[in-house]
């Protein structure tokens, strides 16, 4: 059983030396799949055990078998940061449980979840009017906008580029949409024309691809597909965060004419996961294609009831930890991390491009440097392998016209300029072996 405070503080306290301890973990896991099975009872106990021995299995055999997202040298996937007054959010959040299936279930989570999307939206500079609300993933967020799309549309076509996000794909897959991929220009950029939009219900445009952080034609692909009738969705959930920063506005050119947008805060905006934006500039629509109030959720009172926006009935106050993000950093501390990753992937991309035996592989895009050694894939395979099982960074791949290409995401908020040099010396130390 536990005592709630003095259980609380420690693990606070143990949070506290985790985060403390960050820089001296391996970053990724080393063990072995089922290393961590073997070690735990077969069987949930009969008997009540105490938190403390939670805590203690925590340290003892959870942590090995953690790959640490939050240390400052994980540069693999899109890199993300759990900040402390989102961590604090969080225990909060499960404190009150609020459970906002209608808005007399939780006042204070459905009016906070409106009011912190439209928080973001000023910040990111998008249109005034569009409805925002939040999803738990990037995965669901473009989901329901192609829910929409197919409802407002009455198609079952679903455009993307070749280098979109697999969750397009799988979207389209589950709804029983046809999914047609375009190919890109040498700028990895979603061609605009040589394909028909006469029968197609979303083209959705990528700013910021998940492989090489590429942004398509916004702009162009909007006004193409609404001349055909089709619904604009654009997934930005990584480098949408980046247009907190104005100079960074250029990769937002033509958003303003979608009909659905996603950004994550989970990914670059300082909050753990899960915590997906969606905004739609046509939220009526929106919520026909979703609203279904049975009986037993029908209230007098003039309901607002965020369920009619998205698959799920039951929505946990995700808003809480958003809310404590943007209050206690600030626009300006927000802005000036995102401006630092970007600088720090721009060393490292000029490390690269200085060296001989690396070169760049894609253009340089936000925090994203792709590259790789000169030399075979299996050479770059090895590499990748080795730097990783060192424990020192972790960083991950992708493949570009059937090439291995190594991917370097800088996304952390505790990364500094010393963390990303010791990744390069790493992969050289590596390379050279
Ligand atoms: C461009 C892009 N879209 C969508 C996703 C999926 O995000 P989520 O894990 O929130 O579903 C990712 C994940 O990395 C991504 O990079």
């Amino acid at each position: 059983m536990t005592d709630f405070r003095e259980d609380g503080a420690a693990a606070l306290e143990w949070a506290a030396r985790y985060l403390e301890r960050l820089p001296e973990l391996p970053v990724l896991a080393q063990v072995k799949p089922g290393e961590l099975t073997a070690q735990l009872p077969e069987s949930a106990p009969e008997e009540p055990e105490t938190f403390a021995d939670v805590l203690h299995d925590l340290e003892e055999l959870l942590l090995p078998a953690l790959t640490n997202w939050q240390s400052p040298r994980f540069f693999s996937y899109f890199a993300v940061t759990s900040s402390e007054p989102a961590i604090l959010a969080e225990l909060l959040a499960a404190t009150l449980n609020q459970v906002a299936i209608a808005w007399r279930a939780s006042p204070a989570s459905t009016e906070l979840e409106l009011v912190v999307a439209d928080w973001v939206r000023q910040l990111l500079g998008l249109p005034d009017g569009w409805h925002g609300h939040i999803e738990d993933t990037a995965s669901t967020s473009t989901l329901a906008a192609l829910i929409v799309a197919r409802h407002v549309t009455g198609r079952n076509v679903v455009v993307c580029s070749e280098h979109a996000h697999s969750s397009v794909e799988k979207d389209a897959r589950m709804l029983g949409m046809e999914l047609r991929k375009v190919p890109v220009d040498d700028e990895l950029r979603m061609r605009v024309d040589g394909y028909d939009l006469d029968d197609v219900a979303a083209v959705v445009a990528t700013v910021g691809t998940t492989s090489f952080a590429s942004v398509d034609p916004v702009r162009e692909l909007a006004e193409r597909a609404r001349a055909a009738g089709a619904w604009v969705h654009v997934d930005a959930a990584y480098a949408g965060s980046s247009w907190i920063c104005e100079e960074e506005r250029w990769s937002a050119d033509g958003v303003a004419l979608a009909d659905s947008l996603t950004v994550n805060p989970h990914k670059w905006l300082l909050v753990p996961m899960d915590c997906s934006l969606v905004w739609t500039a046509r939220p009526d629509e929106w919520r026909e294609a979703f609203s279904l109030v049975p009986e037993y959720l029908r209230t007098s009172d003039d309901a607002y009831a965020l369920s009619e926006y998205g698959p799920a009935l039951g929505r946990r106050f995700r808003s809480l930890k958003l809310w404590a993000v943007l209050r206690c950093y600030g626009a300006q501390r927000l802005r000036a991390i995102v401006r630092e990753h970007i600088r720090l992937a721009d060393l490292f991309a000029g490390w690269v491009e200085e060296s001989l035996g690396w070169e760049l592989v894609a253009p340089q895009r936000f925090s994203l440097v792709c590259f790789r050694r000169v030399g075979t894939d299996e050479d770059n395979e090895r590499l990748l392998e080795r730097a990783n099982a060192s424990g020192e960074i972790f960083i991950t791949h992708t493949k570009l016209d059937g090439r291995y290409v190594l991917r370097l995401a800088v996304g952390n908020a505790r990364t500094t300029e010393a963390d990303v040099r010791r990744a390069w010396d790493v992969l050289n130390k590596e390379a050279e072996r």
